[in-house]
């Protein structure tokens, strides 16, 4: 099959991402179809004038993200998934509303209150979830953006600005989301919001008018949950497995809009297959239905290329998107953001301005300055590394007191999951039993978390290690298995 690609040697965009991208375009059109071969990488690169190499890796991104396979040494071939007929989701292009695009609503949002991190009473060594490591804030390059923008442009302190945030960096988030998650919005879709709680609020509010039942993951992010249960609105908690959540049982009605977390399941770690995106998106448009795509941890990611948010699977149809630097930089800042479909564009904005009139200036200056510079980049670069030791200690921990302990998750994010085997005590009881020995390890409906149903999941354990070093993990799992006594493997002589 002979591929035509149009590389740019000039771009900004290295030639093996543009390989990636348009093979991937040409697969999700549907001119590729399934059980087609891919050229042999020589030839291709042979026809591109490009080295073999940057073919291969494009080539092996596209199989991580499962749109090739490979069947042993005869090549690569498109995947049977995703079927043909998801290919036909119409790309690009306006969405029609049913109706006049939603007014902000009076809702009040639950605040959370006594999350065990916060308050005093915090457990010595506390894996509370999603926390950024206290040490790896970059104060001194901060200090230095925050004295540089005092010193000159004090102005702004003493006026508004633009309440869907500072234009600058607006687009700083826009260009970091195209290269990073392929998701292809410009500044003028992009909204600032005081965290990701935010987010999920701004977009909550801008579609509930739309909306006649709501769909979340189960188990989810409680703050998503806090949102949803104080709607008023029927609720479809729609269960997740390995593959994230089971896009065959949600519901057939038209108008739902649906929370989830495609990129890291919060709280079971999940990576949403490629297949379960495509039949998300399907559904969508099957239903009438908006999708709000939490993308809270993907900065994250230790095994394998990022994958494609499904926001840039759908290309500004009907997902939403929900950031923030909670976890990246420091949930100190209260900045996140929100994409919005340009349709939504001017309601987005005039809600923002509704609800809180835009966010802080210096703070919104200083992190576009700090994005701006490259500081993020080499911020994400270094965190990246400092949690996959984090990560790779605690499993090896686990594995070696727990023999075969099972762990999901962990591939990405700041935080993974303990599956524990028939036999053991329910994950709440342990929860209980491990915060007497100085330990802060969280049962799914612990408040890291929440779950619809909580008996069925009761033997799942969430550690977030991001904040805790490694002599520390050592310490706590030690100190767990001691406890567990009976459960653990054998000691070393
Ligand atoms: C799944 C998920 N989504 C969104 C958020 C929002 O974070 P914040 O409001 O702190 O930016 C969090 C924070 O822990 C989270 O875990």
């Amino acid at each position: 099959m002979e591929l035509t690609l149009a590389l740019d040697a000039k771009s900004t965009k290295p030639l093996q991402a543009q390989v990636f991208d348009q093979v991937r375009e040409i697969i999700l059109d549907g001119q590729l179809k399934a059980g087609t071969a891919l050229p042999p990488s020589r030839v291709l690169a042979e026809r591109l004038r490009v080295s073999r190499n940057t073919v291969m890796m494009a080539y092996e991104r596209l199989a991580a993200e499962g749109y090739v396979r490979a069947r042993g040494t005869a090549g690569l071939y498109v995947e049977p998934i995703p079927p043909d007929s998801l290919l036909l989701i119409q790309r690009g292009g306006l969405y029609q509303t049913n109706g006049p695009i939603p007014d902000a609503s009076s809702e009040p949002l639950l605040c959370f209150a006594g999350s065990p991190g916060g308050g005093s009473d915090r457990p010595e060594l506390d894996f509370w979830v999603g926390r950024s490591d206290p040490a790896g804030f970059p104060l001194r390059v901060w200090r230095r953006i925050v004295n540089r923008l005092l010193a000159k442009e004090t102005a702004y302190l003493t006026d508004y600005c633009d309440p869907a945030g500072l234009p600058e960096l607006r687009a700083a988030i826009g260009t970091h989301l195209r290269r990073a998650r392929a998701v292809a919005v410009t500044e003028d879709q992009v909204i600032v919001t005081t965290g990701g709680q935010d987010a999920l609020n701004l977009v909550f509010n801008l579609l509930k008018s739309h909306t006649r039942q709501l769909c979340i993951e189960n188990p989810c992010y409680l703050g998503a949950s806090l949102i949803f249960r104080s709607a008023g609105l029927t609720i479809h908690p729609t269960p997740v497995d390995g593959e994230g959540l089971r896009t065959d049982l949600l519901p057939a009605e038209r108008g739902s809009l649906l929370y989830v977390t495609p990129s890291h399941q919060f709280p079971t770690g999940a990576t949403m297959t490629l297949t379960r995106r495509l039949a998300l998106l399907q559904w969508a448009e099957e239903t009438d239905s908006y999708i709000v795509e939490d993308d809270y941890d993907s900065d994250f990611r230790y095994d394998g290329p990022p994958l494609t948010a499904l926001a840039g699977l759908d290309g500004g149809r009907r997902v939403f998107y929900a950031g923030t630097f909670s976890k990246s930089v420091g949930a100190g800042l209260r900045i996140g953001f929100a994409t919005v479909p340009r349709l939504f564009w001017d309601e987005a904005r005039m809600l923002k301005a509704r609800m809180s009139n835009g966010q802080a200036w210096l703070e919104q200056a200083a992190l576009a300055a700090f994005i701006d510079e490259g500081h993020f980049d080499r911020h994400l670069r270094r965190l990246r590394q400092v949690y996959k030791a984090r990560r790779d200690r605690l499993v090896a921990a686990l594995r070696a007191a727990f023999e075969g302990a099972t762990i999901l998750g962990g591939e990405s994010g700041l935080h993974l999951v303990w599956k524990l085997p028939p036999g053991f005590p329910p994950a709440r009881q342990i929860q209980v039993m491990a915060r007497e020995q100085g330990i802060g390890i969280y049962a799914l409906s612990s408040g890291a978390a929440f779950d619809f149903d909580a008996e069925a999941n009761d033997d799942m354990l969430v550690f977030g290690y991001s904040s805790l070093t490694e002599a520390q993990i050592e310490d706590a799992v030690r100190r767990l298995r001691l406890m567990l006594g009976e459960h653990a493997a054998p000691a070393n002589p």
